[in-house]
């Protein structure tokens, strides 16, 4: 169901960086790390403020010059340990995972984090990964319509007892998973997020999942896309459409000006080549559909620095000023922000204190009734003494 925003906050998720290189293709300084332990302090200072979500990337070899990549589901399962609040979204690949695993490992994951796992299920845009590993390639519409299959399989792995499923790509008989995955009220199994924005996409967005993400839009694009899915809801007999998950590349900085900046610096300092392997090899998605609707089907260059249009988006400027677009987002139906930042122990500290905050005000003052947001630090740890030395 999608949060309504007269009673519940928007929710704050960011990307993990578990992939080396850092969330845009350039050569500008990161002062990010791909390593367990500067993702371990980053969790803690993101649940510190206020953010909801964490999404892992799954990436098996090199594209978009992340030579180096820790796998989605272990790395998820060590944050979460290492966490108290924050809910982690692993990704998988229908077609290198059975849904009948992943649905075993989600039900461990569940009870080892006390019911903060959620998975994303993401149908693929790189085929020389696939190659490289030996597993066939399917045509655009067939990913998802294979996809679909495995987000139908999954529920039933986690709910349903002596489970049936007979579909062409899976097949489920009289199957029980023991331990299930916690659930209660407003939460029956761990929530399903898919990746991808095509029409094939959006189909499977509107019939089987908690959430859909978006990439980087302008208010244009999300309103469509929302169109879409209230419509493939409908269709599928659901009462309401999914939750909607919006990407966007984040530069807060104390004037305007100086996020501009920030941004053309980026962009003046891509890694061409880099890039351009990447358009490539995004022909797969979008492009490849018919009604050019899906991810990459008309990003720019500059668009394509920030793999996932992350600068569509515009969440640059001062705090107001992004807290401000944020609200206007959250009024068309947004119901999630996913951000990725440039030094990201920085940069989402600075989030939490600086744009959080102000954002929460907005939604009062805007009759979006915030009451609902837990003080993002209640019921954590007294203190960090590990993140009090960070933030000095
Ligand atoms: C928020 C988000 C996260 C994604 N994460 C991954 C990922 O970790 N690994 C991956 O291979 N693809 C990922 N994808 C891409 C999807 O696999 C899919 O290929 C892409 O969305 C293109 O789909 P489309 O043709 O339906 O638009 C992600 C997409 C979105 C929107």
């Amino acid at each position: 169901m999608p949060t309504d925003p007269k009673t519940e906050p928007l929710r704050f998720a960011y990307w993990v960086p578990n992939v080396s290189g850092g969330l845009v293709t350039s050569t500008i300084e990161q002062r990010t790390d791909w390593s367990f332990e500067y993702n371990r302090k980053l969790a803690r200072i993101a649940e510190r403020g206020g953010f909801d979500y964490a999404l892992s990337q799954v990436r098996y070899t090199a594209s978009y010059g992340a030579e180096y990549q820790h796998e989605s589901t272990s790395f998820s399962l060590a944050l979460l340990l290492a966490t108290e609040r924050l809910k982690l979204i692993a990704a998988v690949h229908p077609g290198l995972w059975h849904p009948g695993v992943l649905a075993k490992w989600v039900a461990t994951a569940d009870h080892l984090s006390n019911g903060r796992v959620a998975v994303n299920i993401v149908s693929g845009w790189f085929k020389d990964e696939f190659r490289q590993l030996g597993e066939p390639w399917l045509e655009h519409d067939e990913r998802y319509r294979r996809t679909a299959e495995y987000l139908q399989a999954l529920v039933k792995y986690w709910t349903e007892d002596d489970a049936q499923f007979a579909g062409d790509f899976y097949r489920i008989r009289d199957f029980t998973l023991k331990p299930k995955p916690l659930s209660w009220p407003g939460r029956p199994h761990p929530e399903i997020f898919q990746g991808g924005n095509s029409a094939a996409a959006r189909f499977n967005g509107g019939h089987y999942s908690d959430w859909y993400f978006s990439n980087g839009k302008d208010f244009d694009g999300v309103t469509e896309q929302l169109e879409d899915l209230k419509a493939h809801a409908a269709d599928a007999g659901r009462a309401t459409p999914p939750r909607f998950g919006l990407n966007g590349f984040v530069i807060v900085r104390d004037t305007e000006k100086e996020a501009k900046d920030t941004l053309r610096e980026i962009v003046d300092k891509a890694h061409v080549e880099a890039v351009k392997g990447f358009r490539d090899a995004v022909q797969q998605a979008g492009p490849s559909t018919s009604d050019k609707k899906g991810m990459w089907a008309d990003s720019s260059f500059e668009d394509l620095v920030q793999y996932n249009d992350g600068f569509r988006t515009q969440l640059i400027g001062t705090p107001e000023q992004v807290a401000e677009r944020i609200i206007a987002y959250r009024k068309l139906g947004v119901d999630l922000i996913l951000g990725g930042f440039l030094h990201y122990h920085e940069d989402v500290e600075a989030f939490g204190r600086d744009v959080i905050p102000i954002v929460r005000e907005l939604e009062v003052e805007n009759g979006l009734d915030a009451s609902a947001v837990p003080d993002p630090q209640a019921g954590l740890s007294d203190k960090d003494p590990e993140l009090t030395a960070a933030a000095a």
